[in-house]
């Protein structure tokens, strides 16, 4: 199916694009109005735009119902702070609770059951469960249209970042002082579309080495057999082609079930490729890639 935004209602609209632009970040933004009333109100259209300088965007839309604005976009109007609390699995129900649209003036602290701890150099609170918070002056407020759903790009110089101790190394650092963070100790939760939410935790992170400094060769450079493979995936060429010149045999290797394939297949050149090829994948998925490419380059 193929379809242009123009024609689809606003609702339809954000049905489509909230379900593909999928999982967003949380940005749990605590914001203050003139007179001091704080709000607190989870935003899933957020990202980090810059890190020198260090800016992240959320964006309050303007209300699909009644095209009202959010009052976290009439605070941030009024006072141009924010304090950006990052949402955790063990955080998420009362998170949610707090985007229920309760009246101007009514703090969601106090109704979603979250603890106000001071920040530091900006006026509204910090969410004390929540395991990140950055301290976050407004640099603008770009207003994306005036029909409803559009949305207003909340953009926040992050000034300081307070980071609980249980998610930082003891031994490893970046910098002097600079501990490292255990990416898979955060339990960052994120948003979907309709109800779906996910967790990022142990269970479901995983690697992918940064591609060589020096050029990969591409899968464009790969031999026709490989590249064409029914057996080999996107990813497994995508492995392949990462290396900078196209490998040759190296008659060091040693690989017990690669003789087996050629000793037994010896005399059916299309299965013992077959059988090289399921051999490789294997490898790669072990990471083997050096090992993987030995196994392809015995069928030349
Ligand atoms: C996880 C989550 C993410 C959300 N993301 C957004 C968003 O990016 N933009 C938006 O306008 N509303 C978003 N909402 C809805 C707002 O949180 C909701 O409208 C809230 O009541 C706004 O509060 P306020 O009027 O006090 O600022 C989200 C809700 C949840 C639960």
């Amino acid at each position: 199916m193929t379809f242009d935004l123009k024609d689809l209602k606003p609702v339809e609209k954000q049905y489509y694009l909230q379900h593909v632009i999928a999982p967003r970040p949380i940005c749990f933004a605590s914001t203050i109005d003139k007179e001091g009333n704080i709000n607190l109100s989870p935003f899933s259209f957020f990202n980090l735009f810059s890190s020198n300088p260090p800016v992240v965007i959320f964006s309050p839309a303007r209300r699909l119902r009644d095209n009202t604005t959010k009052h976290t976009l009439q605070n941030v109007l009024e006072v141009p702070e924010v304090v950006i609390n990052m949402v955790t699995y063990d955080m998420v129900q009362q998170t949610s609770l707090a985007s229920s649209e309760y009246p101007k003036g009514i703090n969601e602290f106090i109704k979603a059951g979250f603890t106000a701890i001071p920040a530091t150099l900006v006026k509204p609170p910090m969410v004390k469960e929540s395991k990140v918070n950055l301290e976050c002056k407004v640099l603008e407020v770009k207003p994306l249209g005036t029909e409803a759903g559009a949305g207003n790009l909340v953009i926040c110089e992050v000034l300081r970042m307070h980071i609980d101790d249980s998610l930082l190394d003891d031994i490893s650092i970046i910098a002097q002082g600079l501990p490292k963070i255990h990416q898979q100790r955060i339990n960052h939760v994120a948003r979907l579309g309709g109800d779906w939410y996910c967790v990022v935790n142990e269970n479901n992170l995983f690697r992918v080495e940064k591609p060589n400094t020096q050029l990969g060769i591409g899968v464009d450079a790969l031999p026709a057999n490989i590249r064409t493979s029914h057996i080999l995936s996107g990813n497994d060429l995508g492995q392949l082609a990462n290396v900078q010149e196209m490998p040759i045999i190296d008659p060091a290797f040693e690989d017990d079930h690669l003789k087996q394939i050629i000793q037994y297949y010896n005399l059916n050149p299309d299965d013992m490729e077959k059988e090289l090829h399921l051999h490789a994948k294997k490898l790669l998925t072990e990471g083997r890639i050096r090992d993987a490419w030995q196994v392809l380059l015995a069928s030349f």
